[in-house]
């Protein structure tokens, strides 16, 4: 925006919503870790609205730092559990959680990556498919530690690009002057998939099943990276 000029013409798409509370005929429960609450409330709202069967836990590392409580009460009742470190001495029993839920209930989560890992991991190991669990994250995944730099061969053009230890073949590409397509930028959202047409793939992202992934021909470029010193990308 900062570069328009008077008079120039933009194109304007509406609001593209990728948290939605999918199916409507079934009970959700709705985990909020922190700040990742803010989605949520505005969820709650909208399944009482329309009758929509729905529960919530809320986890914060202590009380005074838990905000719309009164809110969620007044919407949930007894369908509001919230859950501070502090007190209890401990994080949320994530396995417990995945437990209690019915076999058709949906799963929405907001909030840090721990808390999101260690329910994908729990609702993976009872054998849920990946469409019953719906998230959203505030940040990208850190690098890992042990991160190397690799080299990236875009294919049409024959370039060859250096990825940092640090960086992220999205960033790289970018540095680069090259135009990608990108959005959400924590592997979540699938815009910026690419085709791979040579080398291993370091699956770092949340949209790919397990069948794509297993496969290794397409990748997200803002969150993976190459298990090896090379990929080729058809660019
Ligand atoms: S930009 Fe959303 S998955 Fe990469």
């Amino acid at each position: 925006m900062h570069g328009l000029k008077v008079g120039e013409t933009v194109t304007v798409r509406p609001p593209r919503n990728d948290f939605p509370l999918g199916d409507w005929n079934v009970p959700a429960l709705l985990v909020a870790g922190g700040i990742g609450v803010t989605p949520l409330v505005s969820m709650v709202t909208e399944c009482r609205r329309r009758e929509r069967p729905v529960r919530m836990l809320y986890a914060s590392r202590s009380r005074d730092q838990m905000l719309f409580v009164d809110e969620l009460r007044h919407l949930l009742g007894d369908d509001l559990s919230l859950h501070a470190d502090e007190e209890a001495a401990r994080p949320v029993d994530v396995a417990s959680l995945v437990d209690s839920c019915p076999p058709d209930e949906e799963l929405y989560v907001c909030g840090p990556q721990a808390l999101l890992d260690a329910l994908l991991d729990e609702a993976r190991r009872r054998g849920w498919p990946p469409e019953r669990v719906h998230f959203e994250l505030f940040s990208a995944p850190p690098m890992q530690l042990g991160d190397q730099p690799f080299d990236v061969v875009l294919a049409r053009s024959g370039q060859t690009l250096r990825v940092g230890d640090d960086q992220s073949i999205l960033a790289c590409l970018e540095a680069a002057g090259c135009d990608v397509l990108a959005d959400c930028r924590r592997g979540e959202c699938g815009v910026c998939v690419v085709p791979v047409l040579d080398g291993e793939v370091d699956h770092r992202d949340h949209v790919l099943s397990t069948a794509e992934r297993d496969a290794g021909k397409t990748i997200q470029i803002c969150v993976s990276r190459a298990r090896g010193s090379r990929l080729v990308l058809d660019l």
